[in-house]
């Protein structure tokens, strides 16, 4: 690592002829979703990029939500909070890039203590992982003695250091009914997406489970309205609706298909609708335009202020001066590593 650190110099970012020409059929995968102004901006840092991974011997890992230039122009796998997960536990790169926000390169620490995990913008919060503490999980630990605390994978480390296992979108039932069934008892605790939960209580009351639920929300899916929903669909005539279990249940209950963000594309590239509307954050519908070209994107455009955080410039600093490594507290890691691993063990 200390041979890396010497590689210092920026290199020249200059959208000339060379560089057109070499970028050439990326673009022409994008060209539909990123005009040919933002291009000539983009390209240069995406050839620097790129050409620096090499050096560095890094991959990037970026979540569906990042702009499609992030996405498709620098991403080496790209995914749903589990799914990059579970690559950051396999890679045998020296260097973790994490286009996503802050708990997910914190995840990728723990599943790969000995990499450099570096984050482009520390700032790159969530509101559902602010929501709540260690000390809270604590607490409810001290109120119900014996029910297993399952928490949503957007938390910090320091509270998935307190809880029995992780979840995400993408396989919360699951680890319900698994989680109970290891306990022993028809009761879990689960942190801290208020809505997630609910959009999976009813399911799992048939089966006689009870969820005891946190309130938090993600400030992002919490903004869509059913009534903005069925509107919607009355000025588009075969409208599908595709959302996100972070919304609400009464948007869920009118939308045609719920999963984690990479079950909505998996459902699209299936599907093929001529029309969909993806109740979700806005970058995501740009990047599957890219791979469903014949699908028509209304778009509601709801925006992270948090993923947003994450550009090519930063992502080209993270690289270059190997700026804000992901450190966590030694106390915290091993067991905050076992409730990650647990999930991946019970999906
Ligand atoms: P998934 O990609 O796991 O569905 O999560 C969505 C999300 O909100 C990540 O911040
Ligand atoms: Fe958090 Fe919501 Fe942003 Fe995802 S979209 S990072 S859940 S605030």
């Amino acid at each position: 690592m200390s041979e890396l650190l010497q590689i210092t110099e920026r290199p020249r970012l200059e959208y000339s002829e060379e560089v057109a020409e070499e970028l050439l059929p990326l673009y022409q995968k994008v060209r539909d979703v990123i005009p040919p102004m933002e291009w000539a901006f983009h390209a240069p840092y995406i050839k620097a990029i790129n050409e620096l991974k090499k050096e560095r011997n890094a991959v990037i890992l970026a979540h569906n939500y990042m702009g499609p230039e992030i996405f498709h122009g620098v991403g080496d796998f790209r995914g749903d909070s589990l799914q990059l997960a579970i690559e950051a536990g396999r890679t045998d790169a020296e260097i973790i890039v994490q286009a996503g926000v802050h708990f997910m390169a914190e995840t990728s620490k723990l599943m790969n203590p000995e990499k450099l995990v570096l984050m482009p913008d520390m700032e790159a919060g969530c509101s559902l992982a602010e929501s709540i503490t260690a000390e809270d999980v604590r607490l409810l630990r001290e109120q119900q003695p014996g029910l297993p605390i399952v928490t949503y994978i957007n938390t910090s480390a320091a509270v998935k250091a307190e809880c029995d296992v992780t979840c995400t979108s993408a396989n919360a039932a699951n680890i319900v009914r698994r989680i109970a069934a290891e306990f022993g008892t028809r009761e879990v605790i689960m942190l801290p997406d208020e809505y997630l939960a609910k959009n999976i209580a009813a399911e799992l009351k048939a089966e006689g489970l009870k969820l005891l639920i946190w309130q938090g929300h993600c400030e992002v899916h919490e903004r869509f309205r059913p009534e903005d929903l069925r509107t919607m669909r009355g000025d588009n005539p075969g409208l599908k609706i595709v959302a996100h279990p972070e919304c609400p249940p009464d948007v869920i209950k009118e939308a045609d298909f719920a999963g984690s963000t990479s079950a909505m594309i998996r459902w699209i590239e299936e599907k093929q609708p001529k029309k969909v509307m993806l109740v979700t954050e806005c970058s995501m519908s740009a990047n599957i335009a890219v791979t469903a070209p014949s699908v028509r994107f209304i778009r509601p455009c709801n925006l992270c202020p948090h993923m947003k955080r994450i550009t090519l410039q930063n992502i080209l600093d993270s690289l270059l001066y190997l700026r804000n490594p992901i450190e966590i507290d030694e106390n915290i890691v091993s067991r905050a590593r076992a409730a990650v691993e647990r999930m991946i063990r019970l999906s």
